[in-house]
């Protein structure tokens, strides 16, 4: 696990686009893993920028998003389809057909998930995942004592959750109380893992997945367990840790 910690959100935003941007120049046909919530988003915007000004070819990519809430449609405003849609789809040249993002609305959600799961297979698995991680630890939607071997799957969110996703609903009853998710073990498949947390609000959490004990207590803990895995932070997300970090991975070499 390498861990980075940038000054500011911007500059950890910048230095995970800059590995994103890495891979895929070295791979056009990359298989990316995508996430929603705030965090992720200074990373989307600047691939954008490297898209629209550098000629970030984005083509041939094929993406697997981790999550998204049972009962919202991809048109719906808070779905994290519409959120990946207009935060970066809309923004890049990829193709449409190569974008997989759950489906909220399935209609039989086991065959869809095993779908899922099948479909990342079929594409050789995913190369990068980008991941945030939550206040309480969780990875994607896998909540505290989610199986650490876990798949795609339904999952039941916690009231923490809840609560703190609530901003982006009208009321608090509206947050969906189901989300379709990639399992732990889904994740821990993916070639690299590349997470991203800004803020004191997240300090704890990357605490506890960084330095504490392995534990399905906190889902995010698993990346100490990931032959190559980046964790990028800024200094308040990073001001609980004990060790030393590093603050760029560009003098690192992963072979
Ligand atoms: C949601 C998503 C997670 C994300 C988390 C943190 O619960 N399912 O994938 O990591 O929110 O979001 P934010 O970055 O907005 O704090």
């Amino acid at each position: 696990m390498l861990v980075i910690v940038k000054s500011n959100y911007d500059k950890l935003s910048e230095e995970a686009a800059k590995v994103v941007a890495d891979r895929l120049k070295k791979k056009p046909n990359l298989v990316l893993g995508l996430a929603t919530g705030s965090t992720p988003l200074g990373l989307y915007k600047e691939l954008i920028r490297l898209h629209k000004y550098e000629g970030l070819d984005f083509s041939k990519v094929t993406t697997f998003n981790l999550d998204e809430y049972v009962g919202l449609p991809p048109s719906h405003d808070q779905s994290y389809h519409y959120f990946m849609q207009k935060n970066f789809f809309d923004e890049i040249n990829i193709d449409p057909r190569y974008i997989h993002v759950p489906h909220g609305m399935a209609k039989d959600f086991k065959i869809f998930c095993s779908w899922y799961e099948e479909r990342i297979k079929s594409f050789g698995g995913i190369d990068i995942q980008v991941l945030g991680i939550g206040a309480n630890g969780h990875i994607a939607f896998n909540e505290p004592g989610s199986s650490l071997g876990s798949r795609t799957r339904i999952k039941t969110l916690t009231s923490t959750t809840r609560a703190d996703n609530k901003r982006f609903f009208e009321n608090e009853e509206d947050v969906p109380k189901y989300a379709i998710t990639m399992g732990v073990g889904t994740i821990m498949d993916a070639k690299e893992l590349l997470l991203v947390a800004s803020g004191d609000s997240k300090a704890e959490a990357i605490k506890s997945a960084v330095e504490g004990p392995l534990t399905a207590m906190c889902p995010a803990s698993i990346i100490q367990m990931h032959k190559e895995a980046f964790v990028i932070i800024d200094k308040p997300a990073a001001s609980k840790l004990k060790g030393t970090y590093v603050d760029t991975w560009e003098t690192i070499i992963f072979e």
